[in-house]
């Protein structure tokens, strides 16, 4: 697969994809976030990659939907919009997928960070659901998201103002995981990818969507999923694998199956 508007490497069974329009501060159009979930679902089938590191560069993360490319739609154009199907299928990625942050992370491009499960962020990051200055609202999941992940108060202010909040910020109302100097945010983001890509396939799965589920249902029914999948793992070798090497004091060898 060739990309336009995006670039990747892969390494120790981390994908690395960096978002690739310098010229338009990293802005989401269709094509970058059609390119991305095209991309994620290639990766959906290769077995050799356990985690995914998505990333702006050194200097910007995303500076939201691409605003040039959205003046040209109308009502109906935005109704008939191709977008909403991209990001769903990022959203239905099954693997992790990591941010790491520099600078500005606005609008789509808070959201994209929304849409990964883990965030690292540079001490330089800046994020923000700025619509409101355009006369529109987070349009990717940014009321729903945000609230749930920060609370009412923090994403209130965000998205009614529109004003952005700096990483220590985001750390403390827990939109990141981990705050880094700038020069880091990636390669801490590939390392904890790296570890995670070591960890058996069906669980980190597993526990990838039992967690995600946690946003969207009541505590009965997360609670019912999360047994399932705890008595499905009880079928896979890898089980018995990381059992058996814990009680042989050796390290485990997952198979993904
Ligand atoms: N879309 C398209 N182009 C963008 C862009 C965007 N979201 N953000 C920046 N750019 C472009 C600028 O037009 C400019 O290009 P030109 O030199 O060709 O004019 C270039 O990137 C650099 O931008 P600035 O000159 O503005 O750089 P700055 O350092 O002064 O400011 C910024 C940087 C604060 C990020 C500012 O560009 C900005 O506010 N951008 C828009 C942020 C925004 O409103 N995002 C929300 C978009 S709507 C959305 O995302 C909807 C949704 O939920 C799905």
């Amino acid at each position: 697969m060739t990309f336009e508007t995006i670039k990747t490497s892969s390494a120790k069974g981390v994908l690395t994809v960096t978002l690739n329009r310098p010229e338009a501060f990293n802005a989401l159009n269709t094509l970058l976030l059609k390119e991305l979930a095209d991309l994620l679902e290639q990766v959906e089938q290769d077995h050799e990659i356990g985690a995914v590191v998505v990333t702006g560069g050194a200097k910007v993360f995303a500076a939201g939907a691409d605003i040039k490319e959205m003046a040209a739609l109308d009502a109906v154009g935005v109704m008939n919009d191709a977008r909403p199907k991209h990001w769903r299928r990022i959203y239905q990625f099954s693997k992790p997928l990591i941010a790491a942050v520099n600078g500005y992370a606005l609008g789509g491009g808070c959201e994209l960070v929304m849409h990964c499960d883990i965030v690292i962020a540079g001490d330089n990051a800046l994020f923000g659901q700025p619509e409101i200055n355009l006369g529109i609202i987070p349009g990717a999941g940014g009321t729903q998201r945000l609230i749930r992940t920060v609370g009412k108060p923090l994403a209130m202010k965000m998205v009614l103002s529109g004003e952005m909040i700096d990483a220590k910020t985001a750390l403390s109302a827990g939109l990141v995981a981990e705050v880094t100097i700038p020069e880091k945010t990636i390669e801490r983001a590939t390392e904890l990818a790296q570890t995670i890509a070591r960890k058996p396939p069906i669980a980190v799965r597993l526990a990838k969507e039992a967690l995600l589920k946690a946003f969207e249902t009541d505590l009965e029914s997360g609670l019912n999923l999360e047994r399932k999948s705890f008595t499905l793992l009880a079928a896979t070798e890898d089980r018995q694998e990381g059992i058996a090497a814990f009680m042989e004091k050796r390290k485990p060898n997952f198979k993904g199956c």
